[in-house]
C-alpha cells in the first residue's frame, strides 16, 4: 500500500525566527500518523536552521543541477544534502513560468537529486488556456514522459509526482476531486509505459492547488491520489496539522 505524503510549499514567506518558530511548534504537536510522510519545503536560507525537526523532513523548492560553478545565485544538490535535506520540489509551474525553467532542466535537475540523494516532487500541471481547449491530457503525458527521461525504473518509483493544475494554484479553484484523480490516473498510467506495472503501482502522486482542511479528505479518498502539495495552507501550524490529521483518516 503506497503512504500518503503531505508536503508544504511555503514558497517565499516567513522570516527565520517564524520558521523555527513553526518547527518547534509542529513538533511538540505533531503526532505522527504511522502512514504518513510530512515534508516542508522552505526557503534556502532557512533550511540549516531546521535541519533537526524528527518528525518533519525537510525539501528545498529548487535547486541547480550543476555540483559546483561559477551560477551565481543558484544553490547546488550537494548544498543541500549536506544540511540534511531530503526532498527537493522540481519544475514547480512558478519556476517555469517565471524563471524559464524547460522540460528539459527539469529533467537534469531530476537526475542531479538522484545523483546526490535528494528525492524530487516533480510537478507538472496545465494552465487555464490549455485546460479550456481540452490539451489537459496531451500536455502531462509530455511533460511527465520529458521529465522521467533517462531514469532508472528505480529512481522513478521514487519520484513523487504532483500533479497541480496552474489554474488551482492560491486561486481558491480546486479541481474536483474526480477531474484530479482522471488526471493522476493518466499520470500513472503514463508511469508504466515509461517504466513498468510495478513502479506505477509503488509511485506517489500527489494533488496541489488550493488544497484546505476541508477538501483533503475527499481529494486523498481518491483511488489514485496519495498525498498533497500545499501553499497557503501549510503555513500556519494549525491548519497543517489538520491536513495531516485528515489525511490520516
Ligand atoms: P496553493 O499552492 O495550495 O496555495 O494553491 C500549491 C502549490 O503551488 O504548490
Amino acid at each position: 500500500m503506497r503512504k500518503t505524503v503531505i508536503a508544504g510549499n511555503w514558497k517565499m514567506h516567513k522570516t527565520l525566527d517564524e520558521a523555527k518558530a513553526f518547527m518547534t511548534n509542529i513538533n511538540e504537536k505533531l503526532e505522527k500518523p504511522t502512514h504518513t510522510d510530512v515534508i516542508v519545503c522552505a526557503p534556502f536560507p532557512f533550511l540549516s536552521s531546521m535541519s533537526h525537526a524528527d518528525k518533519v523532513s525537510l525539501g528545498a523548492q529548487n535547486m541547480h543541477y550543476e555540483t559546483s560553478g561559477a551560477f551565481t545565485g543558484e544553490v547546488s544538490p550537494v548544498m543541500l544534502q549536506h544540511i540534511g535535506v531530503q526532498y527537493v520540489i522540481i519544475g514547480h509551474s512558478e519556476r517555469r513560468m517565471y524563471f524559464n525553467e524547460t522540460d528539459d532542466t527539469v529533467n537534469k535537475k531530476l537526475h542531479a537529486a538522484f545523483k546526490h540523494g535528494l528525492r524530487p516532487i516533480l510537478c507538472v500541471g496545465e494552465s487555464l488556456e490549455q485546460y479550456e481547449n481540452g490539451e489537459t491530457e496531451e500536455h502531462i503525458k509530455q511533460q511527465v514522459k520529458k521529465a522521467l527521461r533517462g531514469l532508472s525504473d528505480k529512481q522513478i518509483s521514487k519520484t513523487i509526482i504532483a500533479y497541480e493544475p496552474i489554474w488551482a494554484i492560491g486561486t481558491g479553484k480546486t479541481a474536483t476531486s474526480e477531474q484530479a484523480n482522471e488526471v493522476c490516473k493518466l499520470i500513472r498510467s503514463v508511469v508504466s509505459r515509461v517504466s513498468s506495472i510495478e513502479t506505477s503501482d509503488d509511485i506517489i502522486i500527489q494533488y496541489g492547488g488550493s488544497v484546505k482542511p476541508d477538501n483533503i479528505g475527499e481529494l486523498l479518498a481518491q483511488s489514485d491520489i496519495d498525498g498533497a502539495l500545499v501553499g497557503g495552507a501549510s503555513l500556519e501550524v494549525d491548519s497543517f496539522l489538520e491536513l495531516i490529521r485528515v489525511g490520516a483518516q
